[in-house]
Formats: C-alpha cells, structure tokens, sequence
C-alpha cells in the first residue's frame, strides 16, 4: 500500500481529487467507485471546481456508488442518492444515466454484474469507518465477497445518528458493495482525516489482515493508495 500523510484533510482530499482527476484525464470513458460521507466532501468540491475551470470533462465517464441506506427515499436529503447529486452528479457534466447508486429495489448480484458489464471500476474512492469498515461492510467472522443488504453496527448508527433528528430515524439496514465489489477495482483510494480514525487506519495498516477490521483486507490489494492528515495518521510513528 502506498501511505502518505498530510498536514490537513484539506490536503489529503486535494491529493485524492488530483488521482480521480488524473483518471479522468487519461480514460475519459473511466469508471469510477465513489463513497459518500462527511470525509470525500472536499475531493468533490474539487472536482466541481476544476470542471467549472474546464479542466475536467466528465460527459463519458460513468459511476457506481458504494453503499445506500435501505428504507430511505432517494428523494430524502439524507440518502446517498441525494447526496451524490447535492455534492457531485448536479454540478459537472456527468450523464444521469451513468451514474449508478445501489438501492433496496435491486439484488446485489445484479450491481455486481452492471458494474462488470460496464468494465470493472478503475478508481474507487473510499473512506474508513471509526470500526474499520469500508462501505457498509462491517467488522463481521468473515468477509462478504459481493454487494448485499447488511444490518449496521451501533457503532455505526451512532456515527451517523449526527446526520438525523433523533438516532431511532437512522436506518438499521444498507445495501453495500462487498468486500470483493471492492477488491476488483483496479485502483482503490482511501482517505482517513481526524483523529477518529486513528485506530482505524493503524490496525488496517499494521494488524493481520481480519474481517474484524475490514479495511485490512487493502493490504491485499495490488494498487491501494492510502491518503491522511496528520491526526489520522497519529497512532502510525
Ligand atoms: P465519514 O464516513 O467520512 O462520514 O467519517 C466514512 C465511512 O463511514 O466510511
């Protein structure tokens, strides 16, 4: 894995959006895994920034998101889905019918088969959960191969309870690409920023690979790009 810290999440984020952009640039029909959360807002500001400067033309590329809450209205603002248009999809030139964010209303094998009909993705973007996870795949006794529908960890309603009113409106249930929806991509990227993550991103650098630490499994994977700020990357001296 490469491994590089940054001064800020600022920074960190700036180098993700530097790789999607390169992606972009050198494949103009690229492919790419993108995540939602608090962590990647500022990659997508980025991004939405250098196609307004008309650097980056995203009218071929397509997209396959990681994860979505079951049980939730693409309309709600706080689906995925909306997400994703908010922060992304609504501000560069992307063709709506290439972008493509799982739902409760289709099987996980049939995401796994549109996103290898379409070639397979070249850049996946992730972050990392306070409980090592990526996507939706929680910490578990084993790894869970393609995207399925998975109940989440308290770990994890209480971590997006801050984006609800009250924590009993935080859905129980998400459909996430699995851990080998993930490990297919040619190229992954995560980005860890704050000291929350910290013990995160040391046991999935540092620990046997476990899928009690999901993220470990990137050790594996031939071209996995690591980016941090500098309290994320704390517990790594
Ligand atoms: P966050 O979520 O970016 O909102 O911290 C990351 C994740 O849970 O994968």
């Amino acid at each position: 894995m490469e491994f590089h810290v940054y001064e800020n999440a600022q920074k960190a984020c700036e180098a993700a959006a530097i790789l999607i952009a390169a992606q972009i640039t050198s494949k103009s029909d690229c492919i790419l895994g993108l995540a939602t959360g608090s962590t990647p807002l500022p990659v997508y500001e980025k991004l939405v920034e250098w196609y307004k400067n008309g650097v980056l033309d995203f009218s071929d590329v397509r997209s396959f998101n990681l994860d979505e809450y079951i049980g939730i209205d693409h309309k709600n603002p706080l689906s995925y889905h909306a997400f994703m248009q908010e922060n992304l999809f609504d501000h560069v030139n992307i063709v709506p019918e290439n972008t493509h964010v799982p739902d409760g209303d289709m099987t996980g094998e049939e995401y796994d088969a549109s996103i290898r009909a379409a070639g397979g993705i070249d850049i996946q973007l992730l972050g990392i959960g306070k409980n090592g996870h990526i996507g939706f795949n929680e910490p578990a006794d084993a790894f869970t191969y393609g995207t399925h529908v998975t109940d989440l960890t308290q770990s994890t309603i209480d971590a997006n309870s801050r984006f609800f009113e009250s924590i009993d409106d935080v859905p129980r249930q998400a459909i996430s690409m699995g851990i080998g929806s993930i490990m297919e991509a040619r190229r992954v990227i995560l980005v860890a920023t704050g000291k929350d993550k910290a013990e995160a991103v040391y046991k999935m650098m540092k620990e046997p690979v476990t899928p009690h630490v999901p993220a470990s499994v990137l050790q594996l994977h031939p071209d996995c790009i690591i980016l941090v700020d500098e309290a994320a990357a704390s517990l790594m001296k």
